[in-house]
């Protein structure tokens, strides 16, 4: 008897110490979880022996899960793979660490370089590496609506933020207190990045990542002017709101519009149960039309993973067609890959997918594209700046400083 215990302790101890192993990292649980859960229990078909755990760190555009990152990464126990934004949000912190593995080989074993458009592998590429494996391409610049609604204010979608400002005052004189919905900080810096989008267009973006435009210039101060205006047709309690609940406002009417990227596609699809053009509507963020702002998920592999192997094939699988095609059907992006299966996606995915191919690309700051991630950290404070006390000057004044202290332009 006490040898059997002994020899079954013995065993499970074997059993734990060599049981293959996968920690994935992000940000997508609760009602964001069923594109990554779809993806995962395709990585549990192929791969059955593999006990995989699902590690997120609930809260939007990962405000939460990247300040857990850090303490793990500085701490040394990084997770298997991680999600985090192509471009700056990785290249600009884990890259120049240098605590991420290089996957050039894997880019080129796989036959990634040709599967992924030119621009996104450039993004996601820095000092001859290439640092992640992008699952998706999300929208930041879509503006949400409920048709029913906007049909019973008698309102249609305005085009340029000019004309948004006169639909609101139409709403509000309706009795519609927060023409436009808003949630928490990064909800409202997403919306600040799409009223500079629309204000500056898509060269003025441009030059203001380059350093070529400083935010002190009057055109840039002029468009914060606006950003100011937009917030005053929002809602009171948007810093205690996440993102789905300002979807939530939409769908209820409560509210008759709200800027967010397309993963609240998704949300409206898979979590509300609504039907794209009846159920939800949308259209481009105003003074953006013919410009994709996007932004692409991805997962990289940091050094000193403790299942590198079990780590390698997550990102195969999640770089892979099948794998594209499993997860974004669901999240509401489209796939990163050129040769998804576009059948498969919804109305609104076809039409991003089509605007895709056809609009000026431009990257988002909120969501890690663009700009370094020291300055990407810190605006959220100029942004709850700017809403208390509405001075353009001052917080143009402050980006600046943000964009020199980060090197913009140099
Ligand atoms: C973004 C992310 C999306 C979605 C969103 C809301 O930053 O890229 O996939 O998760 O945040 O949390």
């Amino acid at each position: 008897m006490y040898r059997a215990v002994l020899l079954a302790a013995g065993l499970s101890a074997f059993s734990s110490a060599t049981a293959a192993k996968l920690e994935i990292f992000s940000w997508w649980s609760g009602d964001e979880a069923p594109a990554l859960r779809a993806l995962l229990r395709l990585y549990q078909q192929k791969y059955p022996d593999v006990s995989v755990n699902n590690a997120t760190v609930s809260g939007g555009a990962g405000t939460n899960a990247k300040a857990v990152l850090k303490t793990r990464m500085l701490g040394g126990t990084p997770p298997d793979s991680f999600q985090a934004h192509a471009g700056q949000e990785l290249i600009g912190t884990w890259v120049v660490a240098n605590r991420m593995e290089d996957l050039s080989s894997l880019f080129k074993s796989e036959g990634w370089t040709k599967a992924f458009p030119a621009d996104v592998v450039k993004l996601i590429s820095s000092k001859g590496g290439i640092w992640s494996v992008p699952v998706n391409v999300h929208r930041s610049n879509v503006m949400w609506y409920n048709p029913a609604k906007l049909r019973a204010w008698g309102v249609t979608v305005p085009k340029t933020w000019p004309e948004f400002l006169t639909t609101c005052t139409a709403l509000k004189a309706k009795g519609v207190a927060a023409p436009l919905v808003v949630g928490e900080n990064w909800t409202q810096q997403h919306l600040w990045e799409n009223v500079m989008v629309g204000t500056l267009g898509a060269d003025g973006w441009n030059n203001l990542w380059s350093g070529k435009l400083k935010f002190t210039d009057p055109k840039v101060v002029g468009a914060f002017t606006t950003f100011g205006k937009v917030m005053d047709c929002t809602n009171k309690d948007a810093s205690g709101l996440s993102w789905q609940q300002a979807s939530d406002r939409i769908v209820d009417g409560a509210g008759a519009f709200n800027i967010m990227g397309d993963w609240a596609a998704g949300y409206f699809s898979n979590t509300r149960y609504l039907l794209p053009n009846t159920g939800f509507g949308w259209t481009t963020a105003p003074g953006t039309e013919g410009l994709f702002v996007m932004l692409a998920d991805s997962f990289g592999l940091p050094k000193g993973a403790k299942h590198r192997t079990e780590a390698v094939d997550w990102l195969k699988l999640l770089g892979s067609r099948q794998g594209q095609d499993t997860f974004n059907p669901l999240k509401g992006s489209i796939a990163a890959r050129l040769d998804s299966d576009i059948r498969r996606y919804s109305t609104y995915s076809r039409s991003a997918a089509t605007d895709w191919k056809k609009d000026k690309i431009i990257g988002s700051m909120t969501h890690g594209a663009v700009a370094p991630e020291s300055f990407t950290s810190a605006f959220g404070a100029v942004i709850d700046q700017f809403v208390a006390n509405k001075n353009a000057q001052s917080a143009a004044a402050a980006a600046q400083q943000l964009a020199d202290k980060a090197g913009l332009g140099k």
